[in-house]
């Protein structure tokens, strides 16, 4: 297939254009705006007879017509992606979430053609600590914040094209990402380069927060099965049994990095801040018998510390920038 990625500059999309290329024989366009989190140094060494790169933006109707065209399928990853910055300025994610996703799918619809849609667990909204139940395909949508409240809308926009227009579409929702070459504003990243550069580690809170982390290279996995093999119209949520409250994985890194295990700041809140994420991944597991591959956390996290160790280069332009924008929220 000929396959098209949107958002491919960024942190997961990136991560599934190298994945592509290794694990099958399509080839692959990215079509991506090259935002603040885009990053074509993400997309480095990947061959010219498979791969090319197109800058522009999902909401351009000509141009996403004209590369909808002359492909087979869609993987549709661009996004406005950070929590943080859509309490600061909504905007952009009502822009490229929902505008976005809206054009791309009047082109599916007029191009009849495959197209997978990337979402996030967060449209779930949170859960309690001790709940017994997680996320699942059937849960109600509940989403807190402005961007989870645009994916929710974008997933919804989905879900109504396959039905109104019969457009061939399945959706994924995924819990938190962690690997090489997500940008510095993350938690994870955040926390290794202050370490990296002598400051401490900031904490949202008491840190008492619980995400669900799965190793990018595994949602690169899911997604391409669920491409070849999903079932149209439908939902898969993909998760890898990852829960950790964002104090373990704090202490995790500054052991890792040789520092004291309380060697770290707790800072301010972040508004309406999701208490807990959990995925039932058993769906994507029965149906299409996927598996994660980084099975162990500590290990997986180990290695992304490594990675930003030998990878300045990548990530240092955008850590002040970065730093001025949370010191100004007292985070
Ligand atoms: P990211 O912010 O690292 O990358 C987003 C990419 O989209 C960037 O390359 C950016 O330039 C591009 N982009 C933004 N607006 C665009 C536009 N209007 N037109 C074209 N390109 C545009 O994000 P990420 O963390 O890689 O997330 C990718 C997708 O996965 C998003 O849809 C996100 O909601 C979803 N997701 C992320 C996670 C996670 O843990 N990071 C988990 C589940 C789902
Ligand atoms: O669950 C999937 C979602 O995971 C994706 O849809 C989003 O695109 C992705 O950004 C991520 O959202 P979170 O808000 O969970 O991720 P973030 O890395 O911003 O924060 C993870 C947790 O760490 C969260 O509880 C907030 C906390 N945090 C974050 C930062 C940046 C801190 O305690 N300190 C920090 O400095």
């Amino acid at each position: 297939m000929k396959i098209l990625v949107t958002g491919g500059a960024g942190f997961i999309g990136s991560n599934f254009v190298h994945y592509l290329i290794e694990h099958s024989d399509h080839t692959v366009t990215v079509l991506d705006k090259l935002t603040y989190a885009g990053n074509l140094a993400s997309l480095e060494g990947l061959p010219d007879n498979r791969f090319q790169f197109v800058k522009g933006d999902i909401c351009d109707a000509a141009l996403v017509d004209e590369l909808f065209a002359r492909h087979d399928a869609v993987v549709h990853y661009a996004a406005e992606s950070h929590n943080d910055n859509s309490l600061d300025d909504p905007r952009p994610f009502l822009d490229t979430n929902i505008v976005g996703t809206y054009t791309l799918l009047e082109a599916a619809r007029r191009h009849d053609i495959r197209l997978h849609h990337i979402s996030t667990d967060e449209v779930y909204g949170d859960l309690e600590l001790d709940d017994p139940q997680r996320f699942t395909e059937t849960t109600p949508y509940n989403p807190s914040s402005p961007y989870s409240s645009t994916k929710a809308g974008s997933d919804l926009l989905v879900r109504a094209w396959v039905r109104s227009f019969g457009v061939k579409a399945t959706l994924s929702n995924c819990s938190n990402n962690y690997g090489p070459y997500q940008h510095v504003e993350k938690f994870i990243p955040r926390q290794i380069t202050n370490v990296l550069l002598g400051e401490r580690p900031k904490l949202y809170g008491t840190g008492e927060n619980v995400r669900d982390w799965i190793h990018a290279n595994d949602h690169s996995s899911a997604v391409l099965t669920v491409l070849e093999r999903g079932r149209l119209g439908e939902t898969y949520l993909i998760g890898a049994d990852g829960e950790r409250n964002n104090k373990q994985v704090v202490e995790l890194i500054l052991r890792e990095m040789g520092q004291p295990a309380d060697a770290y700041d707790h800072v301010n809140d972040r508004p309406g801040h999701d208490l807990r994420y959990a995925i039932d991944p058993s769906k994507l597991r029965d149906e299409l018998g996927w598996r994660p591959a980084f099975a162990d956390f500590e290990a997986g996290l180990a290695d992304t510390i490594a990675w930003y160790r030998a990878n300045e280069a990548w990530w240092m332009p955008q850590k002040s920038a970065t730093e001025a924008r949370y010191q100004a929220q007292g985070q």
